[in-house]
């Protein structure tokens, strides 16, 4: 199993490139179900769970290629998609485990197909994530839902009839589904307390585009005017803003000037003030957004996670892996997932001083970290051990590297660009 080395210690310098937002290509690839059309999509990011949604929605019927190559960078890679033939409406165990976003093709295809059967992801590494509220608002259009050995099955035979749903909490994933289901539902949907996240307003722009009458896009209450034949088209995948935020946040900690090249602040706009008022220099440049702490030193923070536009969940790892080095005390604050804090135990291993109260954690900034073996079980855990590992003194290990290829491509290749000492360690399994 690879591993990643760091020898700690260099601040980065240079650019870097951000791809194409892994959370947005995942229901935009899922919404390719929803016509017969073909669905290209460009500035597809290269990653282990594209591959893995491919993968799925390849079993269904949809034939997929590829044009360009990944060693070229993003930029010009593009996915097509068609789903001129739906010929399976199974989403199996095998693919759906391998990644909780699967369940994106509940949707589309029982709004397409009138039925579908999809394995419930189950629980994963950061807490229990239910579907329940996806469930809930494909019942709410008029499907019947049932749970059988371990597998969600939808039906709607008549199809789906527009409803008004309100989310009795925010979802990203349940908003994305029912909005995708609702564009093939006869009549109008109204979703209340809707998600805001960029990639949902991305989403629903390409579904503009391939027909669907949407209105209140970026706002919490999206009206669909549905049951409109929806046809293929070409949309470019907006910036990925977690791996935006993450090269951020790895600029900040070693003290470093980076731009980041095809992001813009107001994508990571929480989290900017958030590295502003702990010292950081970020400004939107003609291609991208630059990043830098020369001389000042770092300041603790409080940071809570919220939905968007609040501070991600996605980049709480990071910001207190930045943190940990920081003068004085910063609370930290995790809303959206339970069990998100699995990075605090390895960055302890590492020196740092972070004590755990429920779902806050107080991080007490100590001078130097020093590296370690270390290892994580997600995406976004992982990357905050590969911050740390930049800023402490001596080698770090980061273990599992297949969570970090889940969501950033050529992660070290980027930083290593940008003059860290830092590579990919093969090993046979
Ligand atoms: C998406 C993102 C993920 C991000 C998260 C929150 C993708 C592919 N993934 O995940 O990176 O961390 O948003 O910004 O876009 N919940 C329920 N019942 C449901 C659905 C969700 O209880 O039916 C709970 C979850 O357990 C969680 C909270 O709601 O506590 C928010 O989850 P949600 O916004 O749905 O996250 P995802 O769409 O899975």
């Amino acid at each position: 199993m690879d591993k990643i080395r760091i020898r700690g210690g260099k601040s980065l310098v240079g650019s870097i490139p951000i791809g194409g937002a892994k959370n947005a290509a995942l229901p935009l690839m899922a919404a390719s179900l929803l016509t017969e059309g073909t669905l290209r999509l460009a500035n597809i990011p290269h990653l282990a769970d594209i591959t893995t949604l491919a993968n799925l929605l390849g079993t269904l019927g949809v034939e997929i290629a590829l044009d360009g190559h990944a060693e070229g960078g993003h930029q010009g890679r593009v996915l097509a998609l068609t789903a001129r033939n739906i010929s399976n409406t199974t989403a199996e165990y095998d693919l759906v485990r391998k990644m909780r976003a699967s369940i994106l093709v509940l949707g589309p295809l029982v709004a397409r197909e009138g039925k579908a059967k999809v394995s419930l992801p189950g629980g994963c590494a950061i807490g229990a994530r239910p579907v329940d509220l996806h469930l809930k608002g494909l019942e709410a259009l008029g499907a019947k839902i049932e749970l059988r050995e371990g597998y969600v099955e939808a039906l709607a035979p008549g199809g789906l009839k527009g409803a008004r749903f309100v989310f009795p909490f925010v979802s990203v994933g349940a908003t994305e589904n029912l909005m995708m289901a609702a564009t093939l539902a006869k009549g109008t949907t109204v979703l209340s307390n809707a998600a805001r996240e960029p990639e949902i307003g991305d989403l629903a722009r390409c579904l503009i585009a391939m027909g669907a009458k949407i209105e209140g896009i970026d706002t919490d209450t999206l009206t669909i005017h549905g049951g409109t034949k929806l046809s293929g088209t070409t949309h470019s995948i907006l910036p990925d803003r977690i791996e935006l935020g993450t090269f951020a946040m790895a600029a900040a900690a070693t003290g470093g000037d980076v731009e980041l090249i095809g992001g813009r602040t107001e994508l990571i706009a929480s989290a900017a003030t958030a590295l502003t008022q702990a010292g950081v220099t970020i400004e939107d440049t003609p291609r991208g957004v630059r990043v830098r702490r020369t001389n000042a030193p770092l300041v603790g923070v409080d940071v809570m996670t919220e939905p968007f536009p609040g501070f991600p969940t996605d980049l709480q790892a990071q910001m207190m892996a930045l943190l940990t080095t920081a003068e004085g005390a910063s609370m930290i604050t995790e809303t959206i997932f339970e069990n998100r804090f699995m990075h605090v135990p390895e960055l302890r291993r590492m020196g740092a001083n972070i004590n755990l109260h429920g779902g806050s954690a107080m991080v007490r900034g100590v001078p130097k970290l020093t590296g370690a073996p270390v290892m994580a079980t997600d995406l976004r855990a992982s990357v905050s051990l590969v911050i740390a590992g930049l800023v402490a003194q001596g080698e770090t290990i980061v273990n599992r590297v297949y969570h970090l290829d889940r969501g950033y491509e050529r992660l070290e290749a980027k930083l290593a660009a940008c003059g860290a000492d830092i590579e990919r360690v093969k090993e046979a399994a």
